[in-house]
C-alpha cells in the first residue's frame, strides 16, 4: 500500500515535534511493509513570512491531493500585531474550512502512568477520565455572518453571529453517536438553550438524531454546568458533543485537567478525505528550538492519522503501545517530569518511541 501525507510544520515548536511524529509514522509504515510519501507545505506565520499569506493556495492544493494532513502548530507573538485577516490562526481556520473538516475529535485520557500529573483531587482522579470531545469545527460564531467592527451611535462596536443550520448539527451529532457506539455508548450534548436560539435548535436536532441510535444514552448539559462537571467528576463523561466555540473552551479544559496537555492528540474529519491530524496544544514559541518540547501529542496524533485517516488500526495501536512503553520505562519530557523519572528531550523521546515500534 502507498500513501501520501501532507506535512504542515507551522510555527514555534511545530517543526521539531512534527519531525518526531514523522519518524514514528515512517517506522510504522516500514515495519508493516507499506510505502509513505511525505510532502511539506507552508502554513501560519511561517507561510506569512515566506509568501505573505498564512494559507497559500499551493498549501490547500497539496493538502487536497494527499491521503491525510499532519499539522503541528501555528502562531506566536511575532505576528500578534498583524492585521486579523493575515494572522497565523487564519491559516488553521482556513485549512479546516477548505477541507470541509466539520468534526473535531479531541480525546482526553488520564493515563495510569501519569496519574500523578492530574490536576484533580486524588479521589476524583481515581474514578478515571476517558472522554472525547466531538467539536463542530466549521460553523458557529467562528464563521457566522455578519461579523465586524463598526461605530454605532458614536460608540465602537464589535459583533459576531452565532448560527447553525439543522444539517450542520445533524452531521456532527451523527459523528458523536457513531463514536459513542465504539466506546461506552453515552453522548452528552452541551449547549446554552436556556438563553440562545442557536442552542435550542441544536438540542432539538440532536434529540431527533438520537432516535436513530436507540443503544446510545443521550444527556444534555448547559455549557456552564458542563464546565463545572468536568472538574467535579469527569468520569461521568464518555462523548461530549458541542458547537465550535463551546468545544474550543471545553476541550482545553478537559485536556489540561489530565495534567498532560503535551500528550493529547486530535483529529479533524470531513465528509471525504483527507482528514487533518494535530496535537491539541499550541506552538509554545517560548521553548521553540531548545529540544525540550514534548512530541507525544504529535506522535499520538500520528496514531489517530493511521487509524482514522488511513484505516490502519494495527499500525495505530503499535504507536500507542510504544508511547505507553516509553512512559512505563519512566522517560519524561520536562512538562510532565516527575521525581525519579528520566528527563529526555524532544528528539530522544521520539527515538525511544520509534525503538518500541515493531510488528
Ligand atoms: C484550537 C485553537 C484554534 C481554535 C485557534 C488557534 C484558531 O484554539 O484549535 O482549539 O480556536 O479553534
Ligand atoms: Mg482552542
Amino acid at each position: 500500500m502507498e500513501k501520501r501525507i501532507c506535512l504542515l510544520p507551522g510555527d514555534g515548536i511545530g517543526p521539531e515535534i512534527l519531525e518526531q511524529g514523522v519518524l514514528v509514522l515512517k517506522k510504522a509504515f516500514a515495519v508493516s511493509g507499506h510505502t509513505l510519501h511525505c510532502e511539506t507545505a507552508l502554513i501560519g506565520g511561517a507561510a506569512l513570512d515566506a509568501v505573505g499569506h498564512p494559507l497559500p493556495e499551493a498549501t490547500i492544493a497539496m493538502c487536497k491531493d494527499s491521503d491525510a494532513v499532519f499539522l503541528a502548530a501555528v502562531g506566536g507573538p511575532k505576528w500578534d500585531q498583524i492585521q486579523p485577516e493575515l494572522r497565523p490562526e487564519r491559516g488553521l481556520l482556513g485549512i479546516r474550512k477548505a477541507l470541509g473538516l466539520f468534526a473535531n475529535l479531541r480525546p482526553a485520557v488520564l493515563l495510569p502512568q501519569l496519574a500523578k500529573a492530574c490536576l484533580l483531587r486524588p479521589d476524583i482522579a481515581r474514578k478515571g477520565l476517558d472522554l472525547i470531545v466531538v467539536r463542530e469545527l466549521t460553523g458557529d460564531i467562528y464563521f457566522g455572518e455578519p461579523r465586524g467592527l463598526s461605530v454605532r451611535d458614536g460608540k465602537r462596536v464589535g459583533f459576531n453571529t452565532m448560527i447553525y443550520d439543522e444539517e450542520e448539527i445533524r452531521r456532527i451529532a451523527r459523528v458523536a453517536f457513531e463514536t459513542a457506539l465504539t466506546r461506552r455508548k453515552k453522548v452528552c450534548s452541551v449547549e446554552k438553550s436556556n438563553v440562545l436560539e442557536t442552542s435550542r435548535l441544536w438540542k432539538e436536532v440532536v434529540c431527533e438524531v438520537a432516535k436513530e441510535y436507540p443503544d446510545v444514552e443521550l444527556s444534555h448539559l448547559y455549557v456552564d454546568n458542563a464546565a463545572m462537571q468536568l472538574v467535579r467528576d469527569p468520569s461521568q463523561f464518555d462523548v461530549i458533543v458541542t458547537g465550535n466555540i463551546f468545544g474550543d473552551i471545553l476541550s482545553d479544559e478537559a485536556s489540561v485537567i489530565t495534567g498532560s496537555l503535551g500528550l493529547l492528540p486530535s483529529a479533524s474529519l470531513g465528509a471525504s478525505k483527507p482528514g487533518l491530524f494535530e496535537p491539541v496544544h499550541g506552538s509554545a514559541p517560548d521553548i521553540a528550538g531548545k529540544d525540550i518540547a514534548n512530541p507525544l501529542a504529535t506522535i499520538l496524533s500520528a496514531a489517530m492519522l493511521l487509524r482514522l485517516g488511513l484505516g490502519m488500526p494495527e499500525e495505530a495501536a503499535m504507536v500507542e503501545k510504544a508511547v505507553q512503553k516509553v512512559l512505563e520505562e519512566g522517560y519524561r519530557t520536562q512538562d510532565i517530569m516527575e521525581p525519579e523519572a528520566h528527563l529526555v528531550g524532544c528528539k530522544e523521546m521520539g527515538q525511544r518511541v520509534c525503538a518500541h515500534i515493531a510488528a
